[in-house]
């Protein structure tokens, strides 16, 4: 099984590349994001009590998003591996995901990290508001909270990973079809 991250601060175009790369890769997608946006709209308990926080534009806790990992790792068998979007986003997430894996002998193969400046993050985000309605990209307040939230608590992930020899940025600043060539570019080596 490959297991891929892919890295990026709000905005990058995660979800965005996400679709063709899963295709071209066989790979399941997991969006924490999404995962956490769906239990909202269903009204669960997770969802009330995540609601507020993501409407801050803060962190869900650790445990909450390693137990949906865990999960649909468990509950996903038909694919060659799968492709972590949003996740993971703190120190202790990534040592947590490490564990995980490690039960099953297993590793992160790569983190593909789609870089853009601050100024185009938030450029991306105002558009996608008109069109999508998220309701995190709604107020300026929020999206500087996700900014400043990426820069503390997920930037270092940076330095974590390419420790490890595994950290490959791709320039996110191209067209969507750029960026895309890109990805292909540097997944085509694992
Ligand atoms: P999440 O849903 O992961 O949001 P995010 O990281 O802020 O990233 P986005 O989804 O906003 O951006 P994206 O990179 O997917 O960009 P997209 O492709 O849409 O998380 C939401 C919240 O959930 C978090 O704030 C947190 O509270 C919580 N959460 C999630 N995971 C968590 C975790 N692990 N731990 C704790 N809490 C967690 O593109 C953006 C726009 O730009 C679109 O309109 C798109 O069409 C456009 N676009 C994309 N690429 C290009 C391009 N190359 N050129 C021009 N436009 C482009
Ligand atoms: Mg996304």
């Amino acid at each position: 099984m490959k297991y891929y991250i892919l890295f990026g601060p709000p905005g990058a175009g995660k979800g965005t590349q996400a679709t063709a790369m899963v295709e071209k890769y066989n790979l399941h997608h997991i969006s924490t994001g999404e995962l956490l946006r769906k239990e909202i709209a269903a009204g669960s308990e997770l969802g009330l009590k995540a609601k507020s926080l993501i409407d801050a534009g803060a962190l869900v806790p650790d445990e909450v998003v390693e137990g949906m990992i865990e999960s649909e790792f468990k509950s996903i068998k038909d694919v060659d591996g799968f492709l972590l979007d949003g996740f993971p986003r703190t120190t202790l997430q990534a040592e947590a995901l490490d564990r995980i894996l490690a039960k099953s002998s297993e590793s992160v193969t790569a983190v593909v990290s789609i870089m853009i400046p601050d100024e185009m993050i938030k450029e991306r985000i105002r558009h996608r508001a008109s069109i999508e309605g998220r309701a995190d990209d709604a107020k300026e307040e929020t999206i500087d909270n996700r900014i400043r939230t990426y820069h503390d608590k997920t930037e270092p992930l940076v330095a974590y990973y390419t420790e490890k020899g595994k950290y490959h940025e791709i320039d996110g600043t191209g067209t969507i079809e750029q960026v895309r060539q890109s990805i292909f570019d540097t997944m085509d080596k694992f």
